[in-house]
């Protein structure tokens, strides 16, 4: 499966990406996750957009290729930045590495649980070192957060 959230507001677009089974959210282990979907997180950071002078768009797809595609496409498309909860693939995917290493914008990971406090196996974070920056741990505020960094690396500093 895969979703839109359309462009809206003004300013730099920055492009928030969700990765495998975070469509789920709301839903998925409340507990770890929280109780917010997708939908709530994205009006919040929408919100936080607005107040940061930045236009918003995002994708939530299943799928690692349509996550290398977007962020293949990303700066020809006019793309600023870009704000990636990669799900597990965090801990596996050297294609999603390298998509954002190539994708040449500023890449913010986040997570909502701090994957470093969990199973041993989501400690290694593939993606990471091609990063900006990683936000864990913070429930949705990481993704907040993570808005905030990329705001901050394109000089919208509020
Ligand atoms: C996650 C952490 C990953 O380990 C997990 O596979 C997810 C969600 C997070 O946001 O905490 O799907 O990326």
């Amino acid at each position: 499966m895969s979703r839109t959230f359309a462009a809206a507001g003004d300013g730099p677009l920055v492009l928030v990406l969700h990765g495998p089974n975070l469509g789920a959210l709301g839903r998925r282990d409340p507990g770890l996750y929280g109780t917010l979907d997708l939908d709530q997180i994205m009006r919040r950071l929408a919100e936080l957009a607005g107040e940061l002078g930045l236009r918003l768009e995002g994708l939530q797809s299943d799928r690692e290729g349509e996550l290398v595609e977007a962020l293949l496409a990303a700066a020809g498309r006019g793309v600023a930045a870009a704000v990636l909860n990669p799900g597990a693939l965090a801990h596996t995917s050297y294609a999603v590495r390298d998509a954002v290493e190539a994708a040449g914008v500023p890449v913010v990971e986040v997570h909502l649980s701090n994957v470093h406090a969990r199973e041993r196996w989501r400690h290694h974070l593939a993606i990471a070192p091609a990063a900006a920056g990683v936000v864990a741990g913070f429930g949705p505020a990481s993704y907040d957060l993570g808005l905030r960094a990329a705001a901050d690396l394109l000089g919208r500093r509020p």
